[in-house]
């Protein structure tokens, strides 16, 4: 008796993860959802990475075309009229960028983790402006690309250094540590 009502428990909770996992399956995708972060700050002079990553439920396979472009914020950068390809990579082949852009633009994602962020090393000011990524990843190839607003500033400018928000952050947690600690001593 006990051990049938075990079963009977087992079971539906068997086919219970089961018809969710059919359901989480069969939800069809549109396009490929691409990521990245709204706004970059970076220093003249340094790396900066823009973050990039998609999602598809087609398999990634090596018709997958990668597009990274620039526009520029000042009205008289030639990069201002529309956005121009500084990336591109397409038939398992990376296209050579604009020559301002050459030899500062390095692919470090990962395709087969969905990855595709880019590199611009050393930044400068004239590539303060709006980055788009787009990914088609056929034949799923609706996608709408993805912005990040790159700012460019000078190194005096930088809200606060790695070192300033670290030190920031531990102050914070001890702060939080010793009114923990406080509030317990009370209570007891
Ligand atoms: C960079 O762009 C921002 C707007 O995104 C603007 O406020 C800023 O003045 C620009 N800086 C330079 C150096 O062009």
């Amino acid at each position: 008796m006990e051990h049938k009502m075990h079963y009977t428990i087992s079971t539906r909770g068997l086919l219970t993860g089961f018809m969710v996992l059919i359901l989480s399956a069969r939800t069809p995708t549109l396009a490929v959802d691409i990521y990245t972060e709204a706004e970059v700050m970076v220093a003249n002079g340094m790396a900066c990475v823009l973050r990039c990553t998609f999602e598809s439920n087609e398999v990634v396979s090596s018709y997958i075309t990668v597009a990274w472009s620039f526009q520029s914020n000042q009205p008289d950068n030639q990069f201002s009229k529309a956005p121009y390809a500084i990336f591109y990579f397409s038939d398992g082949k990376a296209f050579p960028p604009p020559k301002e852009f050459k030899d500062r633009v390095q692919f470090i994602g990962d395709i087969n983790k969905k990855d595709v962020s880019i590199q611009l090393n050393p930044a400068q000011f004239s590539d303060n402006g709006t980055y788009f990524c787009d990914v088609k990843n056929p034949p799923d190839v609706k996608s709408t690309p993805a912005r990040t607003e790159l700012r460019v500033v000078s190194r005096e400018s930088l809200p606060l250094g790695y070192t300033a928000v670290i030190v920031r952050m531990v102050c914070g947690v001890l702060a939080l540590l010793l009114l923990i600690l406080v509030a317990v001593c009370i209570v007891i």
